[in-house]
């Protein structure tokens, strides 16, 4: 169906051309005035010049043209020349039931369905989780849902970090600490034991201080940077403790994921396209794209248009290495063979655009991609404690994505307190939903690409602005709901129906439910959760309103009360529709 912008636009279009004049003049928007009417179209301002006419002489005609239609309850020109639009009530409530029937509220999807590869997540395989790859993951899972409900397919990669010099550093610290192993043997026959010679927990350690013990010795140092070498070269034994560190971590990583409700329909990493990298940068020298400078090979993508400079991409150093612009190239090689994608979505920190910039400009000037692909990067900001530097645990370490999520899942816990009557495992299990609603909601509420401030006392605020402000508003209308069905009221599907609203607090709550097909498609054009988050806020808010002026289910006409019901689920299955976009999940009760 048509969005409702859409349909009056039609309309002053035609009121446009039947006046005389070029119906292109009739584009209408949403009022920036909601105070004096809800659409406008200021055609008539930019037809005054083609017609030399005032521009209040157009719209006065154009606004005759409109005075029948029974779209509108007022239809009226204002000087200097605008036409400001107010709908009737009844065009609304039809537009509205339309909206309810259809299994998407209206919203049509992408024109031709895509193939999407979100790249997202990003961990380093054995590194430590950092807030950072919260937020890949967090904002990477939302856009792979948006794109998923525009009816995409859509593949989610986590692409793990799992080919760098952390590697070289666990095997040597290793070497260190249990020198006996078969793998630091050298007469050893093998096979290698099937066990790993350390836990996650001692993973854990082991990198973070090796790493450290790296910037202090330089023979160290230079033993892990072999070691990195060996294993890229294929040595048995640091493949063998490689495999190890990848499934000790890979599972850590997916119960990590899991616990956020992130979930990755493929796991593939750095790793696994190193085989193709040594055909392709000769592939790249053979055809002149890429060209030696000082030992190493580049890729020159500076354009003229740039107004900062943009240095040659990088994908082999003199020492043959291969780097992170070089995985990624050989990444897009990998997933032009496998998933033939039309778009790429690459969700990081800001802070690697100028990555993104040359790895994309490379793969297009190598012809990697088809003309018409889209290669898209999100950059998102960074995620700021209160004092405004980036957020750090008390200890001044960055904290396990375990121990956030549980920092605010108590602060929930603790505002939930008074809601007594919860049996104690639902308490826990709600507390849990409403905690990483509140982290998410925190999150993808703000553009992408700013900064913002982690602050768990407000974004486990049961009022303003916040994911369990949203899910509050959700378990409240299916508890009135379930109230008057518990009281023997029945609201089939075929009884619902929405009436024309009456008091001002039921038609904007209409208005807003009515912008949902716009929002969707502004989100998904535009890559920006926080559009649908700003949407719940405005409905949640205009329910509020609405709860608070109109007695629900005290409305003594039974019709009234199924058309209140009926807005309500409308309110409510929307609201559902968009929690599960941003990965947020609706408890029973709260
Ligand atoms: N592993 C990287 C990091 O921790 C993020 C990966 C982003 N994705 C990509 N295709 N480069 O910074």
């Amino acid at each position: 169906m048509k969005t409702l912008t859409e349909k009056i636009e039609d309309k002053v279009k035609q009121a446009f051309a039947a006046a005389g004049y070029d119906p292109e003049l009739g584009h209408v928007s949403v009022s920036n005035r909601p105070d004096l009417c809800e659409f406008q179209c200021n055609g008539a301002m930019a037809g005054a010049k083609k017609y030399h006419k005032a521009p209040f002489v157009i719209a006065d005609e154009v606004a005759q043209k409109l005075a029948g239609d029974a779209a509108f309850a007022k239809a009226e020109s204002v000087k200097p020349g605008f036409l400001n639009l107010t709908l009737s009530p009844e065009f609304l409530a039809e537009e509205l039931n339309e909206m309810a029937s259809d299994a998407k509220f209206g919203y049509r999807g992408e024109e031709t369905p895509k193939r999407v590869v979100v790249d997202y997540g990003g961990a380093n395989a054995a590194k430590p989780l950092h807030v950072g790859h919260l937020r890949s993951a967090v904002i990477g899972e939302s856009i792979k849902r948006i794109e998923k409900y525009a009816g995409n397919e859509v593949t989610g990669d986590v692409h793990l970090g799992d080919w760098g010099l952390q590697m070289g550093l666990i095997i040597e610290q290793l070497r260190d600490m249990k020198p006996d192993l078969p793998y630091f043997d050298p007469n050893f026959k093998g096979p290698y034991p099937a066990e790993a010679p350390f836990t996650i927990s001692e993973l854990e350690k082991i990198y973070p201080e090796a790493s450290a013990r790296s910037k202090k010795d330089a023979a160290f140092a230079a033993r892990a940077h072999e070691a990195t070498l060996k294993l890229q070269s294929g040595d048995p034994a640091c493949t063998a403790i490689w495999k190890h560190i990848m499934n000790v971590s890979k599972k850590d990583l997916k119960k990590n994921y899991d616990s956020l409700n992130v979930h990755f329909e493929l796991w593939k990493g750095e790793s696994d396209v190193q085989p193709l990298i040594p055909g392709m940068v000769k592939d790249l020298q053979d055809r002149g794209i890429a060209h030696e400078s000082q030992g190493a090979v580049v890729v020159d993508v500076a354009e003229d248009s740039d107004k900062i400079e943009i240095p040659p991409c990088l994908v082999q150093k003199s020492d043959g290495a291969a780097l992170y612009a070089t995985s990624d190239l050989a990444t897009i090689l990998d997933r032009e063979a496998t998933l033939h994608p039309d778009r790429y979505i690459y969700v990081a920190d800001k802070r690697q655009s100028l990555h993104f910039t040359q790895v994309f400009r490379t793969a297009r000037k190598a012809g990697f991609v088809k003309p018409e692909t889209e290669l898209l990067y999100v950059g998102f900001g960074t995620m700021n404690g209160k004092d405004g530097k980036p957020f750090k645990t008390r200890d001044g370490g960055v904290m396990r994505l375990e121990n956030l999520v549980a920092d605010i899942t108590d602060a929930v816990r603790e505002k939930m307190a008074g809601s007594d009557g919860l049996p104690k495992d639902e308490m826990e299990a709600t507390a849990r939903k409403v905690g990483l609603a509140a982290l998410k909601y925190g999150d993808l509420s703000n553009q992408a690409s700013k900064d913002y401030v982690f602050d768990p006392e407000r974004f486990s605020s049961f009022e303003g602005n916040t994911g369990p402000y949203i899910l509050y508003t959700i378990v409240r209308i299916n508890s009135i709901l379930n109230r008057y069905r518990s009281e023997g009221g029945t609201l089939e599907e075929s009884e619902r129906h929405i009436g024309s609203p009456a008091a001002d607090v039921e038609k904007n709550l209409g208005l807003c439910l009515s912008r949902f097909p716009e929002v969707m498609e502004t989100a998904r054009e535009e890559l920006a959760p926080h559009k649908i988050c700003q949407f719940m806020y405005e409905t949640a808010d205009a329910f509020s309103k609405f709860y608070t002026n109109v007695k629900i289910l005290a409305e003594p006409d039974e019709a009234k009360k199924k058309s209140y019901l009926s807005l309500l689920t409308l309110v409510r299955d929307m609201l559902t529709t968009c929690t599960d976009l941003l990965g947020m999940e609706v408890p029973e009760r709260m």
